[in-house]
């Protein structure tokens, strides 16, 4: 059984205003978007996703989305059912077993969410996340109070809404036929006038759809404090001095200076770094990941070790925090270099280099680098993780 993930994009975002449509908006470092697709492309019932945006927002999008694994965007229409519509259409050559149907501007959707919409399609058509009424219903006219409405049984509609593909296709395509779609408002009501049976599965309080400034702010305070958890990594590393081997420390080349033994440029600091990243995320160490008996890592920079550790945590949904780098040798002396190290080591990291320090030390003179045989290095990495 495949699952395709639906997700609407292509709105301007009026009631918001501003230049950039609230999809691409930054919140909390990502843009809306990111949050709302991340959550399908990662999610483990989901086969593909596909995006539908407005064609003149391509770049925002593809800012938006890199690094995920998703189906190409399709461009969407004047309305949301419309959209919709040429999003599933889109999806009608490989055509998936079940779609799930999400607006591009609810990024809180959970994988609870998900999980409870597909099992209740295992058992009826069409099922949509939604919250049962808690507050009195009024209607209202110049400012009064009018009547006081019933709300038993009156349930505010979210999304996802899941739908088996073959029968949602089949209600869109009909509804597009009578050409009033743009008044119904969601799926759910596409489905409900084809005859579709659509089953209520609990909603999220939290999976808001952002609609106004204020649910901007609002998002941005709820995504802030869901910012997860804060890792901490260490490493350490050990290498000798080998005569008529440039010495490299942090990615940088000092001249005249005795070189390290070991693979590629034995960059002694770059290896403690790399496995402080990996420590953080409990990912073993260099060795499990950068053999040297494979060809691919061979005599490869260091540096190339340390890009790749920072795409692990990149992969996880997280970000390098900080790095401290504690280099112990008797000599060279680090200090004209320790400016170089910490902004190659930024530049690997993509990290402001406020966020990266490099220190020296000896042993005075006690122990092996205290007798010159080698090089020393430690370092820490901070590590935000989703929570
Ligand atoms: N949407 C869409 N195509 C449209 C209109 C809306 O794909 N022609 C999407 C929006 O991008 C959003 C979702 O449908 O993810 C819900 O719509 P809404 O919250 O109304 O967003 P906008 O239409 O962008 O906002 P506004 O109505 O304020 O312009
Ligand atoms: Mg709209």
């Amino acid at each position: 059984m495949t699952v395709a993930a639906l997700i609407v994009a292509a709105g301007r975002g009026e009631r918001v205003g501003g230049e950039l449509p609230k999809q691409y908006r930054a919140v909390a470092g990502q843009p809306l978007l990111r949050w709302s697709v991340a959550a399908f492309a990662a999610h483990p019932s989901i086969d593909r996703v596909r995006v539908v945006i407005r064609p003149e927002d391509r770049p925002h999008y593809d800012r938006s989305t890199a690094g995920l694994s998703l189906l190409a965007p399709v461009d969407g229409g004047a309305t949301r059912c419309e959209s919709v519509r040429r999003g599933l259409e889109s999806l009608a050559d490989d055509p998936p077993d079940r779609v799930l149907i999400h607006d591009g501007a609810r990024p809180f959707v959970t994988a609870g969410l998900i999980e409870r919409c597909l099992a209740a399609l295992a058992e009826a058509p069409g099922a949509i996340a939604a919250i049962p009424l808690a507050d009195s219903l009024k209607r209202g006219a110049n400012g009064r109070v009018v009547a006081a409405l019933d709300r038993t049984g009156l349930w505010r509609a979210q999304t996802p809404q899941a739908f088996r593909y073959s029968d949602i296709l089949a209600a869109h395509r009909a509804a597009a036929g009578l050409g009033d779609e743009a008044a119904l408002s969601d799926d759910a009501a596409i489905a409900e006038r084809a005859g579709i049976e659509v089953r209520l599965v609990p909603g999220d309080e939290d999976n808001l759809k952002v609609t106004t400034p204020a649910d901007l702010r609002r998002a941005e305070r709820f995504l802030a404090g869901r910012a997860g958890e804060i890792r901490v990594g260490h490493g350490f590393d050990v290498h000798r001095f080998a005569p008529g081997r440039p010495l490299v420390l942090c990615g940088v080349t000092i001249p005249g200076e005795t070189g390290l033994a070991g693979h590629s440029d034995a960059d002694v600091a770059l290896h403690a770094l790399t496995d402080a990243i990996l420590g953080a995320l409990a990912e073993g160490d260099i060795g499990d990941h950068f053999p040297p008996t494979d060809p691919a890592w061979a005599d490869a920079p260091s540096e190339r070790f340390l890009g790749r550790a920072a795409e692990m945590v990149r992969g996880r949904g997280g970000a390098v925090v900080n790095v401290d780098v504690t280099v112990v040798c008797e000599r060279p002396k680090l200090a004209p270099h320790r400016e170089a190290m910490r902004r190659r080591i930024a530049e690997i990291l993509d990290l402001a280099l406020d966020r990266v320090s490099v220190k020296a030390t000896t042993t005075e003179r006690l122990g092996f680098t205290g007798r010159g045989e080698g090089i020393a290095a430690q370092a820490t990495a901070g590590v935000r993780l989703p929570g």
